[in-house]
């Protein structure tokens, strides 16, 4: 056990996950955090005060993305990331994303106030938009980063509201050029992120550290099933043609193609908006969005080649109109051996009993990994809950993901330990 890296001071970490999720558009315990919000605004300022207050460096980019820098002694190698998200889910917890943001900064600060001197610059980037919520697209900021969505696209986006990607950013106070953002190849010699697992494996294992090797493919759609509405009362039900009908049976005949797609197979329709939505109206108009997700990028594929194929069906056979739009199709991740080795090697050091699994949450790892060797950290959540207010990691937890993400990042960063 390495002398120079004493305990995490968990207190600290606690602390400042507590308060960071008062910054929050839900009702304790459940956490609503969403981008570009006066909320999100409010908790990105509480991130750099404490950034700057433990004297590290701190820039954003054009879309929020923010870096808070350690500069090493040989600022001409590429440096070591960590890094996570803090936007939040509606009705979720305080741990998702938050703990590889508070507990990198804790690595860092831990560090340093030990004494070490990294040779590579160290930072912590803290991700825009990880989050769909409110442009229906996940992980934006690290997207942008690693150049896998172009500009043109990401201004496009819409919200809700009908307020567009650009509009909003700027409303932020993000006035900067958009191609500022994109990052070079070379520029990271090794990302790594530490995340809750959202999952019940650890948990159940009684596992201290899940060693990410890689990450499921994953696929959104927006569908819309069109008919022509019309009086609750009056139109027989021989002559309906009712979308919110249709949209009911796409969902149960997504179930079962997920279903008989094996255990690695995932597909849910999270959002559905019924237009009008009057109780004496029949539905003229659904939207429905759709993810699905395997951890082979060919059976993903399989899946929603399959589902396009049954809303046609659905349209046909109910005289709808349908749209089947994909919004993102994303590849899976391989994490790199130079990152595993570091996170197992850290472990190692400090006796945690690991187990390497396969993330079917995504992740910036997965956008970061594009341009750099990636790998993650994973730590037990209890029952897996996660999207949830009832999420939760225990501070044991915790200080040992910090421990070995800092173990993870001076290996990685090389340097001078005291
Ligand atoms: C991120 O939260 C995801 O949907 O996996
Ligand atoms: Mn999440
Ligand atoms: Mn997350």
């Amino acid at each position: 056990m390495s002398a120079s890296l004493a305990a995490v001071r968990i207190d600290r970490v606690i602390a400042e996950i507590e308060q960071l999720s008062h910054f929050s558009d839900a009702a304790a315990p459940a956490v609503t955090r969403v981008l570009y919000t006066p909320t999100d605004m409010a908790a990105r300022r509480y991130l750099q005060e404490l950034a700057l207050a433990a004297n590290f460096e701190w820039h954003t980019d054009a879309i929020g993305n923010s870096f808070i820098r350690w500069p090493g002694n040989r600022p001409d190698l590429p440096a070591v990331a960590t890094g996570s998200h803090m936007d939040a889910v509606p009705f979720s917890g305080k741990y998702d994303g938050v703990v590889g943001v508070l507990g990198g900064l804790e690595a860092l600060r831990m560090l340093r106030e030990r004494g070490f001197v990294p040779q590579r610059t160290l930072e912590l980037i803290i991700f825009t938009a990880e989050e769909p919520t409110r442009f229906g697209l996940g992980c934006i900021g690290s997207r942008l980063l690693s150049g896998a969505i172009d500009l043109a696209a990401l201004q496009a986006l819409r919200d809700a509201d009908g307020t567009s990607f650009e509009e909003a950013r700027r409303a932020a106070g993000f006035n900067g050029d958009l191609g500022s953002v994109r990052l070079s190849h070379g520029l990271y010699h090794a990302f790594v992120e530490l995340h809750i697992e959202q999952g019940p494996v650890l948990e159940s294992k009684g596992i201290a550290i899940g060693i990410v090797t890689g990450v499921a493919a994953s696929t959104t759609a927006q569908i819309t099933l069109e008919g022509r509405g019309g009086h609750a009362g009056t139109v027989p039900m021989d002559s309906r043609d009712d979308p919110l009908v249709g949209a009911a049976e796409l969902i149960l005949a997504t179930e079962q193609m997920a279903l008989k797609s094996g255990a690695d197979a995932v597909a849910t329709v999270g959002k559905l908006a019924v237009h009008p939505g009057a109780s004496n109206s029949i539905p003229r108009l659904v939207q429905l969005s759709l993810d699905v997700r395997h951890t082979d990028e060919v059976m993903r594929d399989d899946m929603v080649r399959q589902l396009t194929q049954t809303t046609a069906t659905i349209a046909q056979q109910r005289r709808l109109v349908h749209s089947f739009q994909i919004v993102n199709s994303d590849p899976s991740l391989r994490c790199s051996s130079l990152v595993v080795g570091a996170v197992e090697a850290a472990a190692e050091k400090w006796a945690l009993p690991v187990l390497k699994l396969v993330s079917r949450a995504y992740h910036d790892t997965v956008f970061m990994g594009a341009i750099c060797p990636v790998g993650m950290i994973f730590i037990p959540c209890r029952h897996g809950y996660s999207h949830r207010p009832e999420e939760y990691a225990s501070p044991e937890a915790i200080a040992a993901g910090v421990q070995v993400l800092a173990d993870s990042l001076a290996e990685l960063a090389g340097g001078i330990q005291p």
